[in-house]
């Protein structure tokens, strides 16, 4: 006599600390609502398909609606020795009930079960973090918008290499979070999918009506397999992959906001509500969360890399090695909340200083790409006019100025076919505004941008 639901085969119990191994209840009672869903659905088809008794369906309903009270009131003690979510409320069931309370895993297995309310949760929680997403996004374009005639230095290879106008560097962030909410939104299709009525793996000889509790439990379809039903663990690992692409997303933009805030850049300044200061230098102020959200990518790499690995070679159908696929996933879920509400907040209150972003454009040579269009445009081959400008930045470099500072004289030594002009062409505001291409960062084109940005959002 082991005291379990399983107990019967058994002449011996484990002791507690095997038990305590074995228990997913410290972490899946986070499924609790989504459990007493499913169970409410199973019973109800069960009744209808006349496997229960309609007086025996209104008991256990009764039952599991009031621990559902309880459980949104937090008032459930979940206990060790019942191993996981699904016997625990069985067990609480049973208490309140009675012996009628057995009956409700008629048909079912827990291995059905508990895929339900993973699909269940995750369906919920996805559409939340989708709003989040698109909070930022909201975010984004609010500083864009501020900022689209902001002159910026543009880099690759973190130096400086072309003008840009800050708010299409800010917009990047907006597509690229464009793409996570896709792929969100596109994932739903494989969460939304019934596997109850799969039973352990082989279906059930009830007369079971898969498609009506599928449809009391909202979902669009059901499982064509039983065995898949039961082992499918792919839309955790997309929710995985997508969580953690989305964070590499956050880092890099973290990363950006943790290099602009510094002494040697301070295009932007943090607001003191997202910043802490330090315990013995009085005059700091850290960027502490973004690099927190920098740092915790890892984690969701991590998670994404457990349960692949998980999976590797488990053979079908249900093995307790899937129960492994909880705490990673709860764990992504907490991290890209936590991390979408702070990124929000952070840039909605973060001040662009447009005064640093205009002078450090005006003190470098971003512009030097103009100069070498400019003679590529008056007919010299673009290679020559690479190779002239280069020499002509050389002159400033070993001067201390830059290339608006020379005189037409000192241009002329680069070549005869600078004019008076080049001036204005040198300009960075005239780098900026005459890149009309699609997706350029010509004013125009930026609010263009912002306009099919913000379409999107309506
Ligand atoms: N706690 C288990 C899990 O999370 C529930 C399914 C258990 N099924 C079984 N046959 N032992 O995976």
């Amino acid at each position: 006599m082991s005291g379990k639901a399983w107990g019967g085969r058994f002449q011996k119990s484990a002791e507690a600390w095997v038990d305590e191994f074995g228990a997913s209840i410290g972490f899946d009672q986070q499924l609790v609502t989504e459990d007493i869903e499913g169970s409410i659905a199973h019973v109800t088809m069960l009744g209808e398909c006349g496997i229960l008794k309609a007086d025996e369906v209104e008991a256990i309903k009764g039952g599991l609606e009031q621990l559902k009270i309880k459980a949104d009131n937090n008032e459930l003690e979940f206990q060790v020795e019942n191993e996981d979510i699904h016997l625990n409320l069985e067990k609480m069931l049973t208490d309140l009930v009675g012996p009628v309370g057995g009956k409700l895993h008629t048909g079912r297995s827990r291995n059905d079960q508990v895929a339900t309310d993973m699909h269940l949760f995750l369906k919920k929680r996805v559409v939340e973090v989708i709003a989040l997403i698109e909070s930022l996004q909201d975010a984004i374009i609010a500083q864009a918008e501020d900022n689209v005639e902001t002159l910026a230095p543009g880099y690759t290879h973190l130096q400086r290499a072309q003008p840009i106008s800050f708010a299409h560097h800010l917009m990047t962030y907006f597509w690229m979070l464009e793409r996570d909410k896709q792929r969100f939104t596109e994932s739903v299709k494989r969460i939304d999918i019934s596997p109850l009525g799969a039973g352990a793996l082989a279906g059930t000889t009830f007369p079971i009506d898969r498609e009506l509790s599928a449809k009391l439990l909202g979902f669009s379809t059901v499982y064509q397999n039983s065995i898949d039903a039961v082992s499918d663990r792919d839309f955790i690992v997309e929710f995985l992959s997508n969580g953690a692409l989305m964070m590499a997303h956050l880092s890099r933009f973290a990363e950006e906001i943790i290099l602009w805030s510094t002494d040697e850049f301070k295009f932007i300044d943090l607001d003191d509500s997202f910043s802490t200061g330090s315990s013995i230098m009085p005059q700091k102020k850290n960027p502490d969360m973004a690099e927190l959200i920098r740092g915790k990518a890892g984690r969701t790499y991590g998670n994404l890399m457990g349960l692949l690995t998980v999976l590797k070679g488990i053979p079908l159908a249900y093995n307790k090695d899937m129960q492994e696929d909880k705490e990673g996933m709860f764990d992504t879920l907490h991290t890209i909340v936590g991390a979408l509400k702070i990124f929000e907040g952070m840039v909605r209150t973060m001040t662009v200083n447009k005064n640093v972003l205009h002078t450090a454009v005006h003190n470098d040579f971003s512009n030097a790409t103009e100069l070498a269009d400019y003679l590529a445009a008056k007919g010299m081959p673009f290679r020559e006019a690479h190779e002239v400008t280069g020499k002509l930045v050389f002159t400033c470099i070993k001067r201390g100025i830059y290339l608006l500072d020379l005189t037409l004289a000192d241009m002329k030594e680069g070549s005869d076919l600078i004019e008076e002009d080049v001036y204005e062409v040198l300009a960075p505001e005239a780098a900026v505004k005459r890149r009309h291409s699609l997706g350029g960062t010509g004013f125009d084109q930026v609010k263009i941008q912002l306009d099919k940005a913000k379409a999107l959002r309506k």
